[in-house]
């Protein structure tokens, strides 16, 4: 599918974002390990979230509803059943990981597959922990999709992330859900938290001292309402969008503001973005806020170290915003960026050189100088949804009409955000 996008003036008015989908995925496994029904609002709209809804439902678990609000008969700890055939886990990484983390202690074996991309992602990252659990697990060359696991007992661990990756954290804390004692993660540098304060809320113990994260096993989840916050990451191409465009003023209610996602705010307002946040409040113990969102002047800047990391599904749509500020934009220590459903260093450069963007590469990031001018361009998504959106964002500060090739890769995790853009951008 190609979508044609004309410069914008302005982005105005008052948009609501799909679910989170970080939070939608903890949620619903959670959910379906818990004791008795589990109420989402607001769960994402996203085709990885849903990857993740039909594998719960392949392993047994009811699951009512649609569109937005779903209902997850959870069965306990022990309920998940066989599936009748392989689980596919689409284009998701946080499903085939995080899973993984719950299926490893099933007393029976499961084969979790996943699209073209996803067969090319690393999985070395879960399975060194989870095999020193004591589970069996085979993957392609012994590191891709499709996994096989053979399910059973598991020992707590207490581990050390080699990288900062949520994902794994999550697989690991999932899996010292079912071994008897504590479950210890330590990470290099903190990563998203809605695992810890989802576990929370389903009644587990979890402590949290500085990098450290300690679960005790086999605790009683319990079902109960939720309601998911608006996605952050998906905020974010509107929230560059309407910086860039010199008549925006745009708001964007319900908005999920963790404090281990919202360094993006932090870093526009550092450059001199001016957003505002009424209306904070505790949600589940999720912060959620609207954003103001006004036309700003910025100055550019540099993203490295523990930045990176939080900072991680952003870069994309902030390396286009980069080439508009006063001073351009420095990303370092992104090589996890090459390992996402594209390598969004490649994929990134390419598309800024095609508007004819000045970029330089490098192995772990770019440097993309200020004050560039965009030209109209045919951007390639490669498949991957955070590509797509962010040249969406480019192409409104084209001097044309532009064209996104692939541009159904947004349904990933946004799949109204061809709609929603339409409905703010005014020319
Ligand atoms: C996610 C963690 C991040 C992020 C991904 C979602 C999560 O991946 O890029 O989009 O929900 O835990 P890593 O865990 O690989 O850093």
């Amino acid at each position: 599918m190609q979508k044609r996008i004309s410069p914008a003036l302005a982005i105005s008015g008052e948009i609501s974002l799909p679910g989170d989908k970080s939070i939608s995925h903890r949620y619903a496994m959670i959910a379906s390990i818990a004791e008795g029904a589990t109420r989402i609002r607001n769960y994402s709209t996203g085709a990885d979230c849903h990857s993740t809804l039909s594998c719960v439902r392949a392993l047994g678990i009811e699951v009512e509803g649609a569109g937005t609000e779903f209902v997850i008969q959870g069965r306990g700890l022990d309920g998940l059943r066989k599936p009748a055939g392989d689980l596919d886990a689409g284009n998701s990484g946080s499903t085939i990981r995080m899973l993984s983390g719950i299926l490893a202690a099933q007393p029976f074996g499961t084969r979790i597959f996943g699209d073209e991309s996803l067969s090319r992602r690393p999985m070395q990252r879960i399975l060194a922990p989870l095999e020193r659990m004591g589970a069996r697990i085979r993957a392609r060359d012994g590191k891709f999709p499709p996994l096989e696991i053979q399910g059973g007992e598991l020992r707590p661990i207490d581990y050390t992330l080699p990288v900062a990756s949520a994902q794994v954290k999550t697989c690991v804390l999932f899996a010292g859900l079912f071994a008897e004692g504590e479950t210890s993660v330590t990470e290099p540098v903190r990563s998203r938290d809605h695992t810890e304060l989802a576990l929370r809320e389903f009644g587990a113990e979890v402590t949290v001292v500085r990098q450290r994260i300690t679960l005790r096993g086999r605790p009683k989840l319990t079902g109960r309402e939720l309601a998911v916050p608006s996605d952050l990451s998906s905020a974010a191409f509107f929230i560059v969008a309407a910086l860039l465009a010199p008549g925006s003023k745009l708001s964007i209610t319900g908005v999920g503001l963790n404090p281990t996602r919202s360094a993006l705010l932090d870093f526009l307002v550092g450059m001199g973005a001016r957003i505002r946040v009424p209306n904070l409040e505790s949600s589940h113990g999720e912060l959620v806020g609207d954003l103001l969102v006004e036309h700003s002047e910025l100055r550019g800047g540099v993203i490295d170290g523990a930045l990176t990391a939080a900072l991680i599904d952003e870069i994309p749509v902030l390396a286009v915003l980069g080439a508009a500020t006063e001073e351009g934009l420095t990303v370092r220590d992104a090589s996890e960026l090459r390992i996402k459903e594209t390598d969004r260093i490649r994929t990134v450069i390419d598309n800024l050189r095609r508007m004819g963007v000045e970029a330089e590469e490098l192995p772990d990031g770019m440097v993309i100088p200020g004050r560039q001018k965009f030209h109209a361009a045919e951007f390639d998504s490669c498949g991957d949804h955070r590509i797509a959106m962010a040249f969406a964002v480019a192409a409104l500060r084209g001097d044309g009409e532009s064209v996104i090739v692939g541009a159904e890769a947004a349904s990933v995790s946004f799949p109204e955000f061809w709609e929603t853009l339409s409905a703010c951008a005014s020319g």
